[in-house]
């Protein structure tokens, strides 16, 4: 019998930054808008917008300011969160010009995996997101953090639960509301939950203020989730159709899919605000865009029924 479940969950969509940043097509912007205007009106209130990057490592995020330039435009932006990834200053001040009010900051519990993304240790990497989220608070912006790797890195192997807590806690210190813990290669099991839970339990890291960010490289997203729910987490990142991964971790195949944690949630009745139909409809536009297929179990068996196959 599964017991305390939470009767909501907040949902951070990744899919347009996340997922988007790994695939090969580079879209155009404004089928980036549409896909983001598709996901508001399946219910997604927090959705991951752009990253403001080097656009030489990150081609498919290169229209950062144009793209939140338009959004600003097209949608009203006072009813929802729109983080976008920033790894530094100059980012953070791209992101204040195009008038982004959330930001994303990110570091991990690996210097090996830090250096092949960030270019940065973790010491190093916190040198640069103390100054970018003093500045970003000075401009009445909200701060999320990111630690990766924190169930396995692929240059390091096992991670640590001590730097996990350690670099958690260092991002709360700046100022972060909310820090989400990435399973960046899909390497993660609910006895790893356990111990990441019990982990920051003994740190005394409130688990309202933490979200999970699971990839289902191995399939074990939705485990992970159940287990999550059960032990108390309520924040939940995750990418329509499953679309994604992450460049600097080779077999990243793609995130926990927005459909296939809403289906579960809703059969365990825990809301989310999230209208499946709605959400299939964006995943599906931008899937056609990309010319791929969705790695959503519950999209595959919807769109099997519908096509009577
Ligand atoms: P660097 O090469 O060390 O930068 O990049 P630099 O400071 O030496 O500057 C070099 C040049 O880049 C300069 O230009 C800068 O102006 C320019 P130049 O003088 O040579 O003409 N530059 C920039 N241009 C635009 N925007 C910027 C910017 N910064 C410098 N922001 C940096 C360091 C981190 C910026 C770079 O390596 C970078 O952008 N990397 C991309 C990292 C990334 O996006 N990774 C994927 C996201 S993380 C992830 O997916 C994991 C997560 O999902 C959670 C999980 O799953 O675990 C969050
Ligand atoms: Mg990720």
């Amino acid at each position: 019998m599964l017991s305390s479940l939470p009767k909501k969950i907040k949902i951070v969509e990744v899919g347009p930054r996340d997922g988007l940043q790994n695939e090969k097509t580079v879209l155009k912007t404004e089928d980036k808008i549409e896909f983001i205007a598709k996901l508001t009106e399946a219910g997604m209130v927090n959705i991951e917008a752009t990253s403001f990057v080097r656009p030489e490592k990150i081609p498919q995020m290169g229209d950062a300011n144009k793209l939140f330039e338009l959004l600003v435009k097209r949608i009203p932006i006072d009813n929802y969160n729109f983080p976008c990834l920033v790894p530094n200053k100059i980012g953070l001040e791209n992101a204040k010009k195009a008038g982004v009010r959330e930001i994303a900051v990110f570091t991990a519990t690996s210097d090996q995996f830090n250096m092949k993304n960030i270019n940065a240790s973790i010491d190093e990497s916190f040198i640069r997101i103390e100054e970018v989220v003093k500045e970003a608070l000075s401009y009445g912006m909200k701060v999320r953090g990111y630690v990766s790797t924190v169930f396995g890195c692929p240059y390091l192997g096992e991670t640590s639960l001590l730097k996990m807590t350690e670099v958690t806690q260092r991002l709360f210190d700046l100022g972060a509301y909310e820090v989400s813990l990435g399973d960046t290669i899909g390497v993660g099991t609910p006895s790893q939950v356990l111990k990441v839970i019990d982990g920051l339990e003994k740190a005394n890291i409130p688990l309202e203020t933490v979200a999970m960010h699971f990839h289902d490289t191995r399939g074990m997203a939705l485990a992970n989730v159940l287990t999550s729910l059960e032990l108390g987490i309520t924040n939940f990142d995750c990418s329509a159709g499953g679309l994604g991964g992450c460049p600097y971790a080779k077999g990243a195949i793609g995130n926990l899919a927005t459909e296939d944690l809403v289906y579960l949630c809703h059969s365990l009745g825990i809301e989310t605000g999230i209208d499946l139909e709605k959400l299939m409809q964006a995943s599906l536009f931008i899937l056609d865009k990309l010319g791929r297929l969705s790695s959503s179990k519950f999209l595959i068996a919807k769109q099997g029924e519908k096509s009577g196959k």
